[in-house]
C-alpha cells in the first residue's frame, strides 16, 4: 500500500511515522508514506496557501490553486482509490470503512488547516471526506495519522499474531473482552477461574458473553448497526 499526504505542516505527521507498528510496516515494506508540503505548491512568490475568506468572518481557508496543482501532479503519476479529506464536517470514521481502506493500494489524504480548504477542491477532486470524531483539531494531520495507524495495522503481515486483528474492539461491533496477564492474583484480585482452566470452549463463550455484556453497558449504540 502507498499512502500519500497532502500538508502545510509535515513536521507533525513524522513521528507517528517513526514508532511502533507503523514504523515496523514501513521497514518491512508493507507501506509506504508520502507527505508533500503543500507549501512546494504555492503559486504566488511568498509561497501562500491561504487567504481570507470571502464573506468576511474569522480564521483562514486554504487556497484552491496549491491543492490543485498538487493534486494534478500526483494524480499525474498513479491512480488513487480515494482522495480523501480531513475535515470535522466528514462521515465519523469507523472500523468498518477502515477494514475496506485497508484492502485498497494507493490513499491520497488531504489535511485540512485553519477554517478549511476552498470549497471548489471538494467538489472537484474529493472522493471521500473523513472526521475522526466530534471535536475540532488544530488541523487534519493528526486524523490523518489516526486514520493511516488504523489502516496500517491490517495490513497483511503487520501485526505480529496474525488473528489478532480479528479480535479487536469494533470488529464485530462488539467492545473486546477484559484481559489478564500474569500475576493469577493482584492486590487480593483474582484473574477469572475460566481463563485458567485451559478450557477453550469455555473461555470462547466468557469472552463472548463479557464482550456483550460490555457492549450493553458502554456502548448500546453498536447493537444496533
Ligand atoms: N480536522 C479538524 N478537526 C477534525 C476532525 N475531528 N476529524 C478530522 N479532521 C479534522
Amino acid at each position: 500500500m502507498r499512502i500519500d499526504i497532502i500538508t502545510v505542516l509535515p513536521e507533525l505527521l513524522r513521528s507517528p511515522f517513526e514508532a511502533s507498528i507503523v514504523k515496523r510496516a514501513i521497514d518491512k515494506g508493507l507501506v509506504e508514506i508520502h507527505l508533500h508540503n503543500l507549501r512546494d505548491y504555492a503559486t504566488n512568490r511568498y509561497k501562500q496557501v491561504d487567504d481570507y475568506p470571502f464573506g468576511g468572518g474569522a480564521g483562514m481557508v486554504l487556497m484552491a490553486e496549491p491543492i490543485d496543482r498538487c493534486l494534478t501532479d500526483l494524480t499525474s503519476q498513479r491512480t488513487y482509490d480515494e482522495i480523501i479529506y480531513m475535515t470535522p464536517d466528514g462521515e465519523a470514521l469507523r472500523q468498518a470503512a477502515v477494514n475496506s481502506m485497508s484492502l485498497m493500494g494507493n490513499l491520497l489524504i488531504l489535511c485540512g488547516h485553519y477554517k478549511g480548504v476552498d470549497q471548489r477542491i471538494r467538489d472537484l477532486w474529493i472522493t471521500r471526506e473523513i472526521s475522526i470524531g466530534d471535536y475540532v483539531l488544530s488541523g487534519g494531520e493528526l486524523g490523518a495519522a489516526v486514520l493511516c495507524d488504523a489502516v496500517i495495522r491490517l495490513l497483511p503481515g503487520v501485526l505480529g499474531d496474525e488473528t489478532s486483528a480479528l479480535t479487536d474492539t469494533f470488529q464485530d461491533n462488539l467492545l473486546a473482552p477484559p484481559v489478564y496477564t500474569r500475576p493469577r492474583e493482584f492486590r487480593g484480585m483474582a484473574v477469572p477461574e475460566v481463563l485458567l482452566g485451559g478450557h477453550s470452549g469455555k473461555i470462547d463463550s466468557w469472552r463472548e458473553e463479557q464482550a456483550l455484556q460490555r457492549t450493553r453497558e458502554r456502548r448500546p449504540d453498536l447493537l444496533d448497526h
